[in-house]
């Protein structure tokens, strides 16, 4: 059973996991006007995993006999004046998240919840992964910044990702 106040913070991610989704479709958009498609593409999978951690929040929180609540959800960004500068947006997003994640560890362990603070571990490990991706990209843009046929490259080859959702368990 969870109590009141682990309820409310798994909700409130819960929620706040579909916003990263809505901001990273939002993204996809942004580069499918430029016709950067590898990109867009890029961005569509990063929606489907943060879809992916939506739905990890939604089970867990019912297996644990709590109730889902779903609340409005701020419009994302809708333009970016660089590539560059979406990825950046990215990035700062995702520390935004990793925050949230490590404040909800160190509630649970106060609350001394430790189905919570296991659940959470796997959103730990998540959020270096997240960054680590991130940032590749924003060093890739920045690397080619003075060649712009770079970016002709960069797309093809982030038009190749695809989503391969985690194994049972994980
Ligand atoms: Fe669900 Fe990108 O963090």
């Amino acid at each position: 059973m969870l109590n009141r106040k682990i309820e409310e913070a798994l909700n409130d991610q819960f929620n706040f996991e579909m916003y990263s989704a809505n901001i990273y479709m939002s993204m996809a958009a942004y580069f499918d006007s430029i016709n950067l498609t590898g990109l867009a593409g890029w961005m569509k999978i990063q929606y489907q995993e943060e879809m992916f951690h939506t739905m990890k929040f939604y089970d867990f929180i019912n297996d644990r006999g709590g109730r889902v609540v779903m609340t409005a959800l701020d419009a994302p960004p809708t333009d970016w004046a660089t590539p560059l500068a979406a990825f950046e947006n990215a990035l700062a997003h995702e520390r935004i998240v990793t925050g949230r994640i490590n404040n909800m560890v160190t509630l649970a362990m106060e609350e001394k919840d430790h189905a919570t603070v296991n659940f959470l571990q796997w959103f730990v490990a998540e959020q270096v992964e997240e960054e680590s991706s991130v940032d590749a990209v924003i060093q890739k843009l920045k690397l080619m910044a003075d060649a712009p046929g770079g970016l002709f490259m960069l797309d093809r080859e982030l038009g190749q990702r695809v989503f391969t959702p985690p194994s049972a368990g994980e």
